[in-house]
């Protein structure tokens, strides 16, 4: 099953930043030696399971601008399944920006009516404290340009873990199972009294399922009530890339983590081939010897 994602905006706004940083595995400093992207730039990152990616980075200059939005019109919108269009937030051509946009979300309507569509406010890094009045006032903007159609707006930028929360939501969108998945996890969350369970994709470290419905910061465990950080997945994403990628410094392959702490225990191990999946719990006489033996019992379900 192969989905066709797109990836546009102006140059400069940093797509091929955050694709090298969300796809590979670079930190973030790395980012200023690209250079700028050559026509369409495609690649196959396989997902989950039968889940293939296929990343359409499309280079932001006019000329190529220009002939997305001419010559090569059907070839770029057809059989889109998520269209992603990054706004660099400090850009000084707003207006050249949006009529872009606008072209190609006619495109888009034209060729793959269905695709799910996610605006990017990037480099949010950039602009000063308070950042919400910003964000506030663009996402407006783009809701304006957008007309009827359906949009997701995000404020991102890769020197947080607010890339991952918007590309978490954006592969979210394509996975077919879900809900279903959601479920599994629950399940498995209770079987091991724990408070939460969490599954990433193994080289994105994207969030796919957790245990918990959405939204939910409150959870009620065994102990009482604990209070969970609301951007708690994206900064576990955040947080196994920068190891991942410390770990790769010294050649050392990242393979599993176990956390004991004063009142609760982690423990991050691989799940199926392109997954792992994180338990925590707040019951102290839970051994982590116990989760372990539950995710290797729980494998073959998952698979
Ligand atoms: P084209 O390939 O020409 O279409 O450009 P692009 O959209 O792919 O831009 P690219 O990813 O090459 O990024 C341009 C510059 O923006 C690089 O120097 C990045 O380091 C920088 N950049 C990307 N994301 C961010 C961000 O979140 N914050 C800041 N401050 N800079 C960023």
């Amino acid at each position: 099953m192969k989905k066709k994602v797109l990836l546009m905006g102006a140059s400069g706004s940093g797509k091929t930043s955050m694709r090298s940083l969300i796809f590979s595995n670079n930190p973030a400093s790395l980012t200023a030696r690209l250079g700028a992207t050559i026509d369409v730039e495609q690649n196959h990152v396989r997902f989950l399971g039968d889940l293939v990616l296929n990343l359409w980075d499309c280079g932001g200059q006019d000329a190529f601008m220009d002939s997305y939005l001419t010559t090569q019109k059907s070839t770029i919108f057809q059989q889109v399944g998520v269209m992603i269009y990054v706004f660099d937030v400090e850009t000084r051509e707003v207006g050249k920006d949006l009529e872009y946009y606008r072209d190609c979300l006619a495109g888009l309507k034209q060729f793959s009516p269905d695709a799910a569509i996610f605006l990017l406010v990037h480099k949010m890094d950039l602009v000063r404290e308070p950042r919400q009045p910003t964000f506030d006032k663009k996402k407006q903007e783009l809701q304006e340009a957008s007309g009827d159609a359906e949009i997701s707006v995000f404020g991102t930028s890769i020197y947080d873990e607010s890339l991952y929360r918007a590309w978490s939501n954006i592969v979210h969108t394509l996975i077919p199972n879900a809900s279903i998945l959601s479920r599994h996890l629950a399940t498995f969350a209770a079987a091991c009294n724990a408070t939460e369970v969490v599954l990433f994709e193994r080289t994105t470290f994207l969030v796919i399922a957790t245990s918990s419905s959405n939204s939910a910061s409150l959870s009620e465990t065994s102990s009482g009530i604990a209070e969970l950080d609301s951007k708690r997945y994206e900064r576990t994403s955040e947080l196994i890339k920068a190891f991942k990628h410390s770990c790769s410094r010294i050649r050392e392959e990242f393979r599993s983590l176990e956390l004991e702490l004063y009142d609760f225990t982690a423990v991050l191990d691989e799940m199926t081939r392109n997954t792992y999946v994180m338990i925590i719990v707040h019951d102290p006489t839970i051994e982590v010897a116990a989760l372990k033996l539950n995710i290797r019992l729980a494998r073959r379900k998952f698979e």
